[in-house]
């Protein structure tokens, strides 16, 4: 027999998912947490941090800039930060690992700085597109070197001053945004973005409780260069890109009643649960509070009868990062479900139209792709191992999709190339083995 290779989930079929559980903490709020704190006078004092690659590999860019950060200790950190200012150049490559996010911000907050930076990342990383960062930089004046088909690596140099400007953004991308705006923050003058759609909202939202001031009419935001931030304290809540996978999975498993703790119910992440709901899912959110600047609930989810619809435009950068669950939830609801205006998820992680078009296919669903989405019949799922195993891509989110897939499925599941799990949902296998899922993990040795 030959040596496994790679990280693989071994999932036994049926279950249910039941009892409460805690989800660790938001990937895109743990990221801005290390930024802003960083850039901000005086100590922060974080809770809730996502110890997961992604994040890390934020936060170990801000060490190789001279932050003295404290932690991660079961989520809490302590961050001294340097003021606007303080960053100091770093004596290596800055490399991001798999998080798009953390590259595409650190773009728009390294154009700023008084000395050049290199961004690097893995494979996935550097495929994907950087031109949309480096193209609004660049009319802010900045000067930033990609590879010739505009990926990473991203050498970032020094301009003596960036300018603000006023840009309509071509796509809606929260992470295009918010490198616009930690731009704007060293910028002479208003940056202003205009959204063709509303996006996830966490920088303008942390900004504010750092006490820098962010105008926003409608789709349009604008912050001015040269102001300050100051040290707050902030409590991350559970991650709903993480919880959506028990959403999916407490839906699509007869039996399940399962309460998730402590989840952040921003109004532009909450397209999971509104999409679930109008498929005909029964979620409740309880205890709805605010937790750093966030609203958060506890949501309990019941196994319900799904029936397949077609998904809202709207709802689809509210959703972004869900589909992969979501699709799922097509295959075992009733009837077809059809998605359009979804063209991002193609320069994801991977391309998770056709990625989880090829998964659910060989699960014996039909999944249709096209440009911009899917169709997807719903119907039985069967089983897929050995020579027939998934393939995730190295894409946490198909992995953890498939995993879940496992609860209505005829026969085992296996699934390959699981390692990135690690970067948004460490301990993934073990907390959804505790909420009701028959799953084993196979290391490579
Ligand atoms: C993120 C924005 C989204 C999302 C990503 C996190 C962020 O990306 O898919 O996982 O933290 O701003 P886009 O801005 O590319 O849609």
């Amino acid at each position: 027999m030959s040596a496994l290779i790679d990280h693989r989930y071994l999932i036994t079929p049926g279950g249910a998912l039941r009892g409460s559980v805690r989800v660790p903490g938001d990937k895109s709020i743990s990221h801005r947490s290390i930024m802003l704190a960083a850039l901000a006078e005086g100590r922060t004092q974080v809770s809730g941090f996502l110890e997961g690659a992604d994040a890390l590999a934020t936060l170990a860019a801000f060490r190789a800039m001279g932050v003295a950060i404290d932690g991660p200790d079961r989520g809490e950190l302590l961050i001294e930060g340097v003021g606007l200012r303080g960053l100091r150049a770093p004596h290596t490559v800055l490399d991001m690992g798999n998080s798009g996010t953390a590259m595409r911000l650190l773009a728009g907050l390294l154009a700023g700085q008084g000395f050049t930076a290199t961004l690097v990342g893995d494979d996935s990383l550097t495929r994907r597109p950087m031109r949309r960062v480096t193209e609004p930089l660049a009319l802010m004046g900045a000067q930033i070197l990609t590879s010739p088909s505009g990926t990473a690596p991203l050498t970032i140099a020094p301009v003596a001053q960036l300018r603000g400007i006023e840009y309509r953004l071509p796509m809606a991308s929260a992470q295009v945004k918010s490198c616009l705006m930690l731009a704007g923050l060293y910028a002479e003058g208003e940056t202003c973005i205009i959204e063709p759609e509303p996006t996830r909202d966490h920088t303008e939202r942390m900004l504010t409780a750092f006490g820098y001031s962010v105008r926003r009419h409608g789709l349009r935001v604008c912050l001015s260069g040269g102001g300050r931030l100051t040290a707050c304290r902030l409590s991350i809540p559970a991650d709903i890109s993480s919880a959506a996978f028990f959403l999916v999975g407490a839906s699509i498993a007869p039996g399940s009643d399962l309460l998730l703790e402590a989840v952040g119910i921003n109004p532009t992440r909450v397209g999971v649960i509104n999409i679930l709901r109008a498929m005909g899912a029964d979620i409740e959110l309880l205890d709805k509070r605010t937790a750093g600047g966030e609203p958060v609930a506890d949501i309990r989810v019941k196994s319900a009868r799904l029936r397949g619809i077609q998904i809202p435009v709207d709802q689809v950068p509210l959703a972004i990062d869900e589909f992969p669950a979501i699709f799922i939830a097509a295959a075992c609801a009733e009837g077809e479900t059809v998605l359009t205006g979804a063209a991002e998820l193609r320069v994801k992680e991977s391309d998770r139209i056709q990625v989880m078009a090829d998964g659910l296919a060989q699960l014996g669903i039909q999944a249709d792709p096209t440009p911009d989405g899917i169709r997807i019949q719903g119907g039985t799922l069967g089983s897929a191992s050995g020579e027939q195993a998934i393939h995730a891509h190295g894409d946490h989110r198909i992995a953890m999709s498939f995993a879940i897939a496992g609860l209505r499925a005829s026969g085992p599941i296996e699934i390959r190339d699981c390692a990135n799990v690690e970067t948004s949902f460490p301990g993934f296998p073990q907390l959804a083995a505790r909420a009701g899922l028959g799953i084993d993990e196979q290391r490579p040795q």
